[in-house]
């Protein structure tokens, strides 16, 4: 039906009115990229002649149905706008960011924290929303690691995947939803030495094996849009890619829904050196299959005239319009545009304390902890005192994180507040900031785009302050980390390690006091050797949204035992960047003393801290690793169990992981594969068997064939508590 519905409004479009619809501005009150010079004027005027297809950046309802007004009211055929925003990891209610939360391994608490930013976000008016980010990431140096799921792709798969479940919930058309988009086809994820918008050159192969199988799954699942990347692959600018987006995703894939182009990525073809003006721009892309313009005012400018001339057939101009047609449709916006204009929802769907209650279960389930030499954590709620010490320690801000969408300026609850909160009234709370990690730049409120920010390298005047109290305490907790601002879009570093004095700040207290709590809150995988070396304890806790200081002292305090596992390899040093625990053998894996082998001479090989670590206040043992046959046929499965018991005296939960390694294959394969996990809870003494089936989905790899199968052969198999497990077996597949 709907598929007839679209027929009948395109029958009516003139070429203009379907151009509109490719086209997406911004609206005046904000920006997410450079900003341009055209008018508001401009803009309204397209928007009165139905010469638009998509608003970004306009929030709440009265601004939503005053735009949509003009349309409604003004133009000839009242197709109703689509308002897209980027909701990253919350609209107001604030959860950990992406990277953070993709550390819970629980992909119904992610689900459910998606379900709520789809809530509030369409409560104010929004029916689109530029998220999950599903591109693979395995450089720490890239500022926008902290908006994905990491280094793996079968995790950034399967979160994707909850993520889209979430957002879109089952009918589209339900007003609590919103349209999700996966984000950034393709390879966005791997650009050259983590600086953000490069090159990225990888082989036809690894992008099939590493990069496309989170957006495959995201077109599986029915993702309603996806947006494309500001990277050239090979020489290829992704938004002039026609292999990816018309051959592959609307082909091979057969996807209906539409692709939106970065911001500017049309015109941006330019600069990359793709295209000599717009015009050609525009021809290249839409060729290509970037259906709807963000931000380039490059199809306005020129697809009429590109299918006059026949550089662009009408076909695929009407191909892109029904798609986006298409979305309108099952959002329900051709029945009532307003729907998602509710001012009693949103009055009451926003930021209300159910909301809070979920961002704090998310935010604690997604803290990893590092290292806990003696047990020193948890701590007794009625010590006699503890210090609260560092930048990071009463900052209510930095724990919203970069991309914090409505997320108000200072909003956070702090470290020092959830320990106040925590702690028996005879507890002493003592708190120094020590140094300031930032010289403020940023303004509440103003863009986050607009100003770099700068570290603070010479006030070291609070240090004294901060030994005396450190003096004092039975415990020191010290907040240290990043800025909100030192990750994200345009955030790239060389420097991975603690910007300004922060460090200065350890090692002066360390000399009074080694009862240290290191809380670490960042938005990348970090260098933090040195500081590991120092103290006994470091919980990771990343930007963890709106009930960040609550959500750590649940864990400091022992209420929550911490159950996150790194979705991202920690190095020893920056140099291992891009790092990853799935890296290939090479042919000189091993060395005893000879210097010639695939290593640092300065630096190990692997990670200080792995993908998929993180410890427990209690310990899991695994044993009986058991396959239920030893061989199989390329289209059979097998049956995986472990168990695992926990031998320490507090409940608690595991990630439970399952890795492969396919020993000879028509290409080389990692040393090892996430192929499944499962989060389960155990009681003191309590074993579990857990099991997991491997077939012919698990071992598949895109080979030689340059097609996705199963090669005969031997395979190894282990389960444990990260990519580290040791308990393996292995069995061998078999041709049919
Ligand atoms: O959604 C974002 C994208 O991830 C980066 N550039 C701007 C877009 C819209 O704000």
């Amino acid at each position: 039906i709907t598929e007839r519905k679209i027929d009948s409004v395109l029958s009516l479009m003139t070429i203009d009115e379907k151009i509109g619809q490719l086209v997406q501005y911004s609206g005046k009150w904000d920006a997410t990229g450079p900003s341009s010079s055209v008018s508001d004027q401009y803009k309204n005027d397209k928007l009165k002649n139905g010469e638009v297809g998509a608003m970004l950046n306009v929030s709440s309802v009265a601004s939503v149905r005053e735009t949509q007004r003009i349309v409604m009211e003004n133009s000839r055929l009242k197709i109703p706008l689509l308002f897209g925003y980027d909701v990253i990891h919350g609209y107001k209610t604030i959860f950990p960011i992406p990277l953070g939360e993709s550390a819970s391994w629980d992909l119904d608490i992610m689900q459910q924290s998606a379900v709520i930013s789809a809530k509030e976000a369409s409560a104010s008016g929004i029916n689109w929303v530029f998220a999950p980010m599903i591109d693979v990431s395995r450089d720490a140096r890239w500022g926008r690691i902290m908006e994905g799921s990491g280094e793996d792709t079968y995790l950034t798969t399967v979160i994707g995947v909850a993520k889209i479940k979430g957002l879109q919930g089952n009918d589209l058309s339900n007003s609590n939803t919103v349209a999700a988009c996966a984000k950034h086809f393709a390879g966005y994820g791997f650009a050259e030495s983590g600086r953000d918008y490069n090159t990225i050159n990888i082989g036809e192969f690894e992008l099939h094996n590493t990069i496309l199988p989170p957006f495959k799954a995201a077109a599986n699942a029915g993702v309603a849009t996806f947006m494309n990347a500001f990277n050239d692959i090979d020489g290829i600018p992704s938004t002039g890619h026609k292999y990816l987006q018309r051959d592959l995703l609307k082909g091979e894939w057969n996807w209906p829904g539409f692709v939106v182009s970065d911001w500017g990525s049309i015109g941006e073809l330019i600069a990359h050196g793709y295209a000599s003006d717009l015009k050609q721009a525009s021809e290249i892309a839409l060729n290509a299959g970037s259906d709807m313009d963000m931000q380039s005012y490059a199809y306005e400018a020129s697809l009429k005239e590109l299918v006059k001339e026949d550089n662009v057939a009408l076909s695929l101009v009407d191909d892109a319009v029904r798609r986006v047609l298409r979305v309108k449709f099952h959002l329900g916006l051709f029945d009532d545009p307003y729907k998602y204009c509710n001012e009693e929802r949103e009055q009451n769907d926003i930021y209300n304390q159910a909301h809070l209650n979920v961002a704090r279960d998310v935010a604690k389930k997604s803290i990893v902890l590092l290292k806990n030499n003696n047990q020193l954590l948890p701590l007794s709620k009625s010590l006699s005192s503890v210090a609260v010490i560092g930048p990071l320690a009463n900052d209510k801000n930095t724990p919203l994180g970069n991309w914090r969408a409505k997320g108000e300026y200072n909003s956070a609850v702090s470290l020092l507040e959830g320990v106040k909160q925590a702690v028996s009234k005879n507890t002493k709370v003592y708190y120094e900031k020590g140094v300031a990690l930032t010289i403020p730049t940023i303004k509440p409120g103003e863009n986050q785009f607009s100003t770099p920010i700068e570290f603070n390298t010479n006030d070291t005047s609070g240090i004294r302050k901060a030994v005396e109290v450190a003096k004092k305490a039975e415990v020191v907790l010290l907040a240290i980390g990043e800025d909100a601002y030192q990750t994200g879009e345009g955030r790239s570093q060389v420097d991975i390690g603690f910007k300004g004095l922060q460090l200065e700040l350890l090692e002066a207290i360390k000399k009074v006091n080694k009862n240290i709590v290191i809380v670490l809150m960042n938005g990348r995988p970090m260098d933090i050797r040195s500081a590991s070396e120092m103290v006994p304890s470091i919980l990771e806790c990343w930007h963890l949204g709106s009930q960040s200081g609550n959500a750590i002292a649940d864990v400091i305090f022992g209420d929550y035992n911490p159950s996150g596992k790194l979705p991202v390899s920690f190095p020893h040093h920056v140099g291992q960047e891009p790092l990853y625990y799935n890296q290939k053998n090479t042919g000189r894996p091993y060395g005893l003393k000879q210097v010639t082998y695939s290593a640092y001479r300065d630096a190990p090989r692997f990670a200080l801290y792995p993908f998929g670590y993180g410890l427990s206040y209690t310990t899991f043992k695994y044993d009986n690793l058991t396959l239920n046959t030893s061989e199989i046929k390329v289209n059979g499965e097998l049956e995986v169990s472990v168990n695992v018991t926990n031998v320490g005296d507090r409940e608690g939960e595991e990630v439970v992981q399952l890795y492969i390694r396919d020993l000879v294959g028509s290409l080389v394969r990692p040393i090892r594969e996430l192929k499944g996990f499962k989060k389960m809870m155990l009681k003191p003494g309590e074993t579990k068997t857990v099991t997991f089936l491997i077939n012919s989905e698990t071992l598949q790899f895109y080979s030689v064939n340059k097609k996705w199968e199963v090669e005969p052969g031997d395979f190894d198999v282990w389960v444990g508590g990260s990519s580290k497990a040791e308990l393996k077996e292995r069995f061998s597949v078999i041709n049919e």
